[in-house]
């Protein structure tokens, strides 16, 4: 547990300044080897400027940061050896085969003669791609791309991995694949710094998650400590029969805790002749009240589901602290 010899990755008070805008201000933080970290946060709130700070490719207006003990502003070259990036819009050569690809960047990250061959094919193989080895990446779809894209940047095995946005564009069935591969990573203790606006996709494979708003580091830790601050802000929605709508509100609304239950169109619960009623101020914990409640009344109760929190719900619950 957090010994300091552990510590791959240290910002002190980072900041960049482009023009008028602080994209990352006063930034501190650690991240130990092997974790999953997610760094979360809404558009333009600077956690690419932060991936690129730390991998050397822009300098810090003030403050300064460490990777693997050194300094990426003034030994990039260092750093990126060991460091995997995938950026939020990967540049392909759409001229070259997925297979060229792979097999251009194994030279650039000078990986072993003797294992190319085979790690290359890992890679495809992993990333469904095995079949287009040949085919040039100029007919991929977008998907294929971000998948061959992953591939490159785990090519030389680095010990972190960056990965901003990784499954923006994705299918389900390629979401599924790069969070296994994160997992798989992880479980190889490689560490993971996992750029996204997803909460849930944090919450499931994050062991600790920062979240930035403006530049400013609003809160970091695990994600049971953030829930703990996110428990009002929950909601929990249920469908009853169209016939119980303003018994059902009557009954909710004198249900604690939940604070207010209001009626919500939702057109796939109207077709089979039901109604979704959203109550405010319970979470995961109250269902089974509610469901009790529910019941003793008498309601035709369909599907009860405890809404996920939004990122929007993690800042607010943050602001209110
Ligand atoms: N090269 C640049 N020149 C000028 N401004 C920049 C530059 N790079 C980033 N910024 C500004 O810095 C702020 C942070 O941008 P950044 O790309 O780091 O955000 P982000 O959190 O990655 O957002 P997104 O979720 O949209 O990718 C934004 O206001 C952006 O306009
Ligand atoms: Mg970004």
């Amino acid at each position: 547990m957090g010994a300091a010899s552990n510590t791959v990755i240290t910002t002190e008070r980072l900041t960049r300044v482009f023009g008028g805008t602080t994209a990352v201000n006063d930034l501190s933080l650690t991240i130990e080897a092997g974790e999953v970290f997610g760094f979360l946060g809404h558009n333009g709130a600077g956690k690419t400027t932060t991936v690129r700070m730390l991998n050397g490719v822009i300098a810090p207006t003030a403050g300064a940061a460490r990777v693997f003990g050194l300094n990426p502003a003034t030994d990039g070259h260092r750093v990126r050896a060991r460091t995997g990036v995938l950026t939020e819009t990967p540049a392909l050569d759409s001229r070259l085969t997925a297979f060229d690809t792979l097999r251009y960047f194994a030279e650039i990250y000078n990986v072993p003669k003797q294992v190319r061959k085979r790690r290359i094919d890992e890679l495809l193989d992993f990333f469904a791609l095995s079949n287009r080895a040949d085919s040039k990446v100029g007919g991929f779809s977008k998907g294929m791309r971000q998948r061959l894209a992953l591939a490159r940047t785990l090519i030389h095995d680095p010990d972190i991995i960056f990965l901003d946005e990784p499954t923006s564009g994705l299918d389900p069935v390629a979401i599924r694949d790069v969070h296994q591969m994160i997992e798989h990573l992880s479980h190889r203790g490689r560490t993971v710094f996992l750029c996204t606006h997803n909460l849930a996709e944090a919450e499931r494979l994050c062991d600790r998650i920062a979240v930035l708003a403006h530049g400013k580091l609003l809160a970091i830790g695990d994600i049971q400590l953030l829930g703990s601050h996110l428990n009002r802000s929950h909601t929990i929605s249920v469908e009853v029969d169209v016939n119980d709508l303003p018994r059902a509100l009557h009954l909710f609304a004198q249900t604690p805790p939940v604070a207010r239950a209001e009626a919500t169109t939702d057109r796939a619960s109207a077709r089979n002749g039901g109604v979704l009623i959203t109550l405010h101020g319970v979470g995961r914990r109250d269902v089974p009240k509610v469901m009790e409640a529910a019941m003793h009344n008498g309601l035709n109760l369909y599907r009860i589901q405890p809404e996920e929190p939004s990122l929007e719900d993690v800042y607010f619950a943050l602001q209110e602290l």
